[in-house]
This record gives structure tokens, sequence and C-alpha cells, in this order.
């Protein structure tokens, strides 16, 4: 069996001319959605990951901003930024990208942000709702999968799906999502990490595999049955001489090994990371349109009643 290759950029390239036409339309209500980005330090993947956004901003005809601080910023002064993207009212999102340099001030700096304006779902407010089923903002990437799969007519409903990673920005908040009963989840969900043992014992049980661990080849084609989808999640950069910048991307996934084995996989690049910053239009628009409606005296918005 050869994989059906899962496009993510296709399916985020006709996502995003329907963001377009949105934003356009919202546009001549006057209001444009603005995207706000702080990037703390000078990690180089980090610094590759907000360029992309704010260029897909422009295209879809949203504002965006950026600010910069270097890598030795205190924490006051993140969370001023932070405080002034809040106040802003051409702001609907925001944007903290991480890492931070240190780690330890992300959960104060995720906690400042208006979640009115939490694009990212990151707050703890959103996360609870999330999980709880109720309306908010989807954390980009987890959401973003969902789209390939149900775009790609995968249903994930009574399938088994084993997830390789629990990081609060992909595994953990994907698991939640894929097992809740609803249009996206349904699923049996199993969640893997780098404490279990025997991984394999559980990846060759999955229909749907999904590796968000962060490590290049974790998944093999020993650990894939005949027939699973696979969807990789890894960004890795791995040293390339023949390559412009001395590095290429991989993912997770052992993708050429792999392919021979599954039904469907998706690709790196141009598979998941389009998404990710695709549903990250989907809810800064999301967010604007909520904005003009309670700038419109419209009542029922979710956030304004949580
Ligand atoms: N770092 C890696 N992925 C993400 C993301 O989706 N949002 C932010 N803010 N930082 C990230």
């Amino acid at each position: 069996m050869t994989a059906r290759i899962l496009d993510g950029k296709a399916i985020a390239q006709e996502m995003r001319a329907e963001i377009k036409t949105a934003t356009a339309r919202l546009q001549a209500e006057h209001v444009t959605p603005g995207l706000a980005v702080l990037l703390v330090g000078d990690n180089p993947a980090s610094r590759s990951y907000v360029t992309a956004k704010e260029k897909a901003c422009a295209e879809a005809g949203m504002h965006s901003e950026e600010v910069r601080l270097p890598a030795a910023a205190t924490r006051e002064q993140i969370l001023a930024v932070v405080q002034r993207f809040n106040l802003d009212p051409r702001v609907h999102g925001i944007l903290v990208q991480l890492p931070l340099p240190d780690h330890a001030m992300e959960p104060a700096v995720i906690d400042m942000i208006d979640p009115a304006k939490d694009v990212d779902g990151f707050h703890p407010l959103s996360v609870g709702r999330m999980m709880l089923g109720l309306p908010t903002f989807l954390p980009c990437t987890p959401h973003g999968i969902l789209h390939i799969l149900k775009r790609s007519g995968i249903r994930t409903s009574g399938a088994h799906v084993v997830v390789v990673g629990r990081s609060n920005i992909v595994g953990r908040p994907l698991a939640n999502m894929l097992s809740q009963k609803s249009e996206f989840g349904n699923a049996t969900v199993t969640m893997c990490h780098t404490g279990t043992r025997d991984l394999a014992k559980y990846t060759l049980q999955a229909d749907i595999l999904i590796a968000a661990a962060g490590r290049a080849r974790t998944i093999t084609a020993e650990m894939v049955r005949d027939g699973a989808v696979v969807i990789d999640v890894g960004v890795n950069r791995v040293p390339d001489p023949a390559a412009k910048n001395g590095f290429r991307l991989v993912g997770d996934v052992d993708f050429d090994a792999v392919r021979a084995k599954a039904a469907a996989i998706t690709p790196v690049p141009g598979g998941v990371g389009p998404m990710t910053i695709t549903m990250l239009l989907y809810n800064t628009l999301e967010s604007a349109r909520r904005a003009a409606a309670r700038r419109a005296g419209a009542q029922g918005d979710w956030l304004a009643r949580s």
C-alpha cells in the first residue's frame, strides 16, 4: 500500500480563501481583524513562525503588528506589552510566541491575555471551556488537524486514535477534543508520552495515529498498522549540508517507510503546519466578528457571559 497524501497545504489554501472573503465582508462594516504578536528572544524557528503568521495575515487582508523584546526582557516588560494589546481596540487576537526564553514566565503571561482575544486558546479560561465542550477559541494545531481529517473524509467517530505527545499546545487538547461527543470527535483515545512503556504496543492499535512528540523518527514503520491514517505534527530541523540554510525540516514520522504501510499520511512540510496558521486566522476573524457584534450591542456573546 502507498498512502494517500493528506495535503494540508491545499486544505489551508481553500480555507484561507474562505477567510479572506469573510474578512472583506467584515471590512465593509468598517472592522479590520487585527492580530498582535509578541516575540521574545531570537529563537530562529520562532522567528520564522512569526514571519509566516504575519505574511498570512496580510494575504487575508488582516492587520497585524509585532513587538519584539530581547531574550533578557523582564516579566514586567512582557506583561506590559500584553496589557497594551488587551486595551487596543484594533487588536482582536493576541499571540505570544512560545516557548518564552524563561519557561517559568509562561503561565503568568498567558494568564494576562484577555480571554476575548485569546486566539491561541491557551488561557486557562479557554482551556476549561474547551474541556467542557463550551464555545471558545480552540487551539490552532489540534483544530487544524480536525479540519484535515474532516475535509479528507476521515471519520473519527468510533475510531481508535493514539496520540503520541502530551504538550499543552497539541497532544493534551487534541486528545480531549477527539474524545468529546461531537462532530469532530467521538473517538476512543489513547494518549502516549515519554513515560509510556512499549510505545509500539499502543501505536500498532491505532486506526488514526497522531505523532506530536517533537522528535524525529519517533514513529517508524514497525510501529504502524497496515492501513492506518498517520498525522505528523513534528517540525524538526536536521542538518543538511546540501540545503541552502544548512538544515531541512522533517516530522516525527519516518515518512518514506511509513508511507508504504499507511492508508493516508500528512507530509512535513505541507501537512499540519499550514493548517495551524489558518486556524489562527480563523480565530482572529471570529474574534473580530464578536467585537463588531458587541459594539453593535448584540446580546448573547459567549465570552461576555463567561
Ligand atoms: N509555539 C509552537 N506552536 C505555537 C502556537 O500554536 N502558538 C504559540 N503562541 N506558540 C507556539
